[in-house]
């Protein structure tokens, strides 16, 4: 796709030379949420951040400093010169909630309670605790809490804050698909005079029940990015699904985004070879513990695991990949074994070298670029240092990590946070191909039902009371 030529005067930030550039930016309004939608690299977090004052926009001026008066005047007689002129002289009382929660306990230490208490407007503490299902954590270390539970209290703190307008990055990710319904009636209960909202998520259907307007991004990730709207809700999801812009002509997807059920199933009862079995065990911390039943797994398998926040997902796979050892100190004996956490560590070293480590002697095979560089994406990112990457893109290259380590055993938590909606179609395809043909066990835990549905042969469903007790029931087959 052609960058169109009258954009050149709409550039609002360009990080370097030959660096990524964004072109114009979207605005919030009083009284409503405004939903932002577009994939990976096209510059929704640059332009969050910009929106919440700690990225000064530099118009493509490489050399000059910028101001936010001179930037604010550059789009007069806009909704948006209004915005960035209260954003300059300080009137706005901003609150961010970043996109990578996963960062917060290594600056944030203490009880959950503790946190809560040091942020919260007066007053507002009790709903929000109560809104964000939050009162049986409060006196848990913030070091310790599940995936979910930690962006609960991300999002607590975000809403809880004396403030007029709110900048929300990403809000679903690692939240159970009723913890995102609740969090977004939650965002839309922080509505009132005054207040603005901007939310930017992947999952379209969140999106969907949450704003009032939408704003398409678009472009070439790490390229360029392109925002388009507002929109009506519908329209701009139809618009980023189809893409395709009726109102600018512009298309910038080849191909629709077409959401199907259960691709062709494919002869999996190959249920030869051994059975990888987990015996009976418990694990129990401080508040909380586990049970797990016994079950097994067959060679292609695909072990989708499902259930609330806080059920101990986490738990039973650090179970199985020995990083936890059970209450009877039971220890599984597996030949090998892969494990991709739910939080990926970046090192500090290229992508080439993590994965030609990771690859072996294949690294250089055609077959090996097949079947995970290229599906993937990560040709672009090779010269990239690990500890700089997007989250997304750590995302990829910690999963392309994983596989490529030859193991029977593949554990793979939460792949798809972080990821758009055609990357975690195509890791789907990339987890489930590998399974196959390497005749692996695999282990999947994930909140997208898409991913679930088309990577998994069977499910594991977990059970109880999310944050006290969860118990790991055996697989069930899906057919
Ligand atoms: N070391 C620990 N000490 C105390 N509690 C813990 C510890 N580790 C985990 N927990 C608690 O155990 C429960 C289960 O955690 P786990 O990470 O297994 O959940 P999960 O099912 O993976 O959830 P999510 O979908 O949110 O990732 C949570 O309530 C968590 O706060
Ligand atoms: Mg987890």
């Amino acid at each position: 796709m052609n960058l169109p030529q009258e954009l050149e005067k709409d550039l609002v930030h360009q990080y370097g030379v030959n660096a990524f550039r964004l072109y114009r930016l979207p605005y919030l309004e009083e009284g409503s949420v405004i939903g932002v939608i577009g994939k990976n690299g096209i510059g929704k977090t640059t332009a969050i951040q910009v929106l919440a004052g700690q990225l000064k926009p530099n118009l493509g001026n490489l050399e000059g400093q910028p101001n936010l008066e001179e930037v604010a005047r550059y789009f007069r007689g806009s909704l948006l010169q209004e915005y960035l002129t209260e954003l300059a002289d300080g009137s706005l009382k901003i609150s961010y909630k970043p996109q990578y929660i996963d960062k917060i306990p290594k600056v944030v230490k203490g009880k959950v309670g503790e946190i809560l208490a040091r942020i919260a407007a007066p007053g507002k503490l009790e709903k929000i605790v109560e809104l964000f299902e939050l009162g049986h954590l409060m006196d848990r270390e913030v070091e310790v809490l599940s995936g979910g539970e930690l962006q609960r209290l991300a999002l607590a703190a975000c809403l809880a804050r004396d403030a007029n307008t709110f900048l929300i990055d990403e809000p679903s990710s690692f939240l159970d698909i009723r913890q995102r319904f609740r969090a977004a009636s939650a965002i839309r209960s922080i509505l009132g005079d005054g207040v603005r909202v901007m939310v930017c998520d992947h999952d379209l259907a969140v999106l969907d029940y949450l704003s009032d307007k939408i704003f398409v991004f678009y472009g070439r990730p790490g390229v360029y990015g392109v925002v388009s709207g507002p929109f009506g809700v519908r329209e701009g999801i139809n618009i980023f699904l189809q893409g395709y812009i009726p109102s600018e002509n512009v298309r910038f997807r080849s191909e629709k985004i077409t959401f199907q059920v259960r691709p062709p199933s494919v002869a999996e009862e190959q249920e030869g070879g051994a059975p990888l079995e987990w015996p009976e065990m418990t694990k129990s911390y401080e508040g909380f513990k586990l049970e797990v039943k016994t079950g097994r797994a067959w060679q292609g398998d695909v072990i989708g695991i499902v259930g609330p926040n806080g059920i101990g997902k986490t738990t039973f796979i650090k179970l199985l990949a020995g990083v936890e050892r059970s209450d009877e100190g039971y220890e599984l004996e597996f030949k090998s074994m892969s494990y991709k956490p739910q939080y990926p560590e970046p090192r500090d070293s290229l992508v080439e070298e993590v994965l030609r480590e990771a690859a072996g002697k294949k690294f250089d095979s055609d077959l090996y670029r097949g079947e995970l560089i290229e599906p993937l994406g990560l040709e672009r990112l090779m010269d990239r240092n690990m500890a700089e990457l997007s989250g997304g893109e750590l995302q990829k290259v910690s999963i392309a990590e994983a596989l490529s380590r030859d193991a029977e055993l593949y554990l793979l938590d939460e792949p798809s946070a972080y990821l758009d909606v055609e990357e975690r179609y195509m890791t789907t395809k990339v987890i489930k191909r590998v399974t196959r043909d390497r005749k692996a066990y695999t282990f999947l835990v994930d909140h997208d039902l898409m991913v679930l549905d088309f990577a998994s042969t069977k499910l594991m469903v977990f059970s109880g009371e999310p944050g006290r007790h969860g118990v790991a029931n055996p697989p069930v087959s899906l057919r």
